[in-house]
């Protein structure tokens, strides 16, 4: 997104007469007179692998329902605006809002759930954070945000840092000219207003959880940096490594030195006119994989300065109707899950939440997990990666979404870059998908066409599908026919045979998937309560579950193709559109596990089930 400089716009007398303007306008003007400018810059790859300063932890919020900070009444941008965190300098001055005599919530979190009044908040709040910054000679700075949902204004010391609209990647930017020696500030806008062109766009099955959800934090790096890399291992030859990286700016003759001292590689590389090298290297590593998920120390230099980082190698590929991990088959023994805390809602963002989620996929049996229907934090991935749990990573293309608006496809053109651009080397990852239950129509597979190829101009070493939906069914028989099966590499569907359809007629489903290439049950199931109990014909029981889940598995299995399977889902998660009182009190209810962590009986049949795989 660009970088807007700012003009006053029009400035009347009488906003000139007006005292209050003149405090602030002054403001402003001090503010901007210095010219000093932010550049929002490329996603810089492994973040947790470079030089940081953790920038978590209190932040003061002000929430703004009408954007009073921002607008002025006339709903023009204002150049003194919170942002500049104005304070009175004179008893007579009129400055409306204080940062520091606002409440505080630690960030990262999600406001739902740390402020009760902000419960089913949608708009504008504020976050500032004061921090104190000694400049290094020579130095530059990046400001980091894991994740903003869903669109992130920012500033620092009251000067335009930069722009980001998506609620789940991340984005980063140069604010070296924007520090000073001794305190400064960062001020956050976030809006999680939803908007039909958004993606998502405005409804989804989740709660719209607002804030800075993910870490955030100063990036230490030298004036031309490593801005990412990538090293994969070859789909055929398993003694191959391709290694990529580019530089931050496109510099020639810089040497790149690649260390992974396991593989004995200690080898340099010099950069091309872009700045970037691509080189193949010949090692034999164990190759990652959920009975041993090996991963490699590697350290990449540049004139002294290191990103290290914990890769594996592997390679996913298919053949026919088989998916194959190191060229061996395997069925994806899945669940899904949404990117929220283990107990009680709101948004996940530790290693801790990661591994108490995870851990309830590896008793479930998994060796796989679909991250619905977004980028999951870092720390989830990173997590199943040392876990040896195989991932599905999708971005919030949901629905129907504003196929024909070119801002909705760069929108989610760029999440999808980002998301690969940060997880392109995590050996676990296995499918970018590029949507979700989309409906049929040529504008929608040109968009999807286009997303679909445009992931394999980003990443040719992983596999690409989407959440399809059957398109057919009559006397039993289900059919799935979609135009984008061209596009993808497996075929996904979702089906709630025994929810939203045909209760007790599973048995009798037949099904027809008329395309040569693996196939993935990505979601099947039903809602019940925890402890809830009663015949297995009375809907919310956990008898009920756990029946459809008897049925289910043994219709899939005669799917023909069958590789996976992640049912619809781990835990109850939090949604606005799941209303039932006492029965799903704003949760959707088809967790295996229930909000606060118990396991419902259908857990132990998809345990037993995946046993049997
Ligand atoms: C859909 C959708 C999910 C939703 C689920 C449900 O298939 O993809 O996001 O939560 O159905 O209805 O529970």
């Amino acid at each position: 997104m660009l970088y807007k400089k700012y003009n006053f716009g029009k400035i009347t007398d009488h906003m000139i007469k007006h005292s209050t303007f003149k405090a602030v306008f002054a403001a402003a003007l001090l503010s901007l007179s210095f010219s000093l400018s932010a550049e929002e810059v490329p996603l810089v790859g492994n973040i947790y692998g470079r030089n940081t300063v953790s920038l978590n932890g209190e932040w003061n919020y002000i929430v703004d329902v009408q954007e009073e900070g921002y607008y002025d009444y006339r709903m023009n941008p204002m150049p003194g605006g919170f942002f500049i965190n104005a304070k009175p300098r004179t008893p007579k001055d009129l400055i409306e809002y204080d940062f520091d005599k606002s409440p505080s919530m630690t960030i990262p979190s999600d406001w739902n759930t740390k402020d009760e009044k902000l419960f089913f908040y949608e708009g504008t709040v504020w976050f500032k954070k004061s921090f104190n910054f000694t400049p290094k000679q020579g130095r530059r700075t990046l400001l980091y945000f894991g994740a903003v949902n869903y669109e992130a204004h920012v500033w620092v010391n009251g000067k335009k840092a930069g722009y980001h609209k998506g609620g789940f990647t991340a984005f980063n930017m140069d604010v070296t000219d924007l520090l000073k020696d001794g305190e400064n500030f960062v001020i956050v806008k976030v809006d999680n207003k939803r908007h039909a062109e958004d993606v998502p766009t405005q409804i989804f099955d989740w709660w719209n959880y607002g804030g800075i959800t993910r870490d955030v934090m100063l990036v230490d790096v030298s004036p031309v940096y490593v801005e990412n890399y990538s090293l994969k291992l070859d789909r055929e030859n398993y003694s191959l490594i391709h290694f990529k990286a580019n530089l931050s700016k496109a510099e020639k003759g810089k040497i790149i030195t690649l260390s992974i001292p396991e593989l004995k590689i200690e080898k340099t590389f010099t950069t091309a006119e872009d700045g970037s090298i691509e080189a193949d290297l010949s090692a034999k590593p164990v190759l990652w994989c959920p009975e041993n998920p090996k991963l490699y120390d590697v350290r990449i230099t540049l004139e002294g300065e290191s990103v290290s980082d914990k890769i594996g190698f592997r390679s996913i590929t298919t053949s026919g109707k088989k998916i194959l991990l190191n060229g061996k088959q395997v069925y994806l023994k899945g669940i899904s899950i949404h990117d929220e805390k283990p107990y009680g809602g709101g948004r996940a963002n530790s290693p801790e939440d990661a591994a108490i989620l995870l851990g309830w996929a590896k008793e479930l049996g998994c060796n796989f997990v679909r991250l619905a229907h977004y980028p999951h934090n870092e720390y989830t991935v990173r997590e199943a990666e040392k876990m040896g749990i195989m991932v599905w990573s999708e971005i919030p293309v949901y629905w129907t979404i504003a196929w024909t608006n070119p801002d909705t496809y760069e929108n989610a053109r760029c999440q999808l870059r980002d998301m690969i651009a940060r997880d392109q080397n995590r050996a676990n990852v296995i499918i970018w998908s590029i949507a979700n239950e989309t409906p049929h129509s040529p504008e929608r597979d040109t968009f999807l066409g286009s997303l679909a190829t445009y992931a394999r101009t980003c990443d040719d070493s992983r596999l690409i599908s989407m959440a399809m939906e059957v398109t057919s069914a009559s006397n039993y028989h289900n059919r799935l026919q979609d135009n984008m099966n061209k596009y993808v590499d497996v075929i996904s569907f979702n089906e709630y045979i025994g929810w939203y359809r045909d209760v007790d007629d599973a048995p009798k489903m037949t099904w027809e998937v008329p395309y040569e290439k693996p196939v993935i049950v990505s979601e099947f199931g039903g809602g019940a309560r925890f402890g809830r109990h009663g015949s297995k014909d009375e809907r919310w029981t956990e008898e009920f579950q756990e029946n459809l889940y008897i049925q289910n598995t043994a219709m899939l299995d005669k799917i023909d193709g069958l590789s996976g399977t992640t049912p619809w889902i781990l835990k109850d998660f939090r949604s606005p559109r799941r209303v039932l009182p006492d029965v799903q009190d704003y949760y959707n209810r088809k967790g295996l596990v229930s909000d606060d962590g118990h396991k419902k009986k259908a857990f132990f049949i998809m345990q037993k089930w995946y046993e049997s795989k």
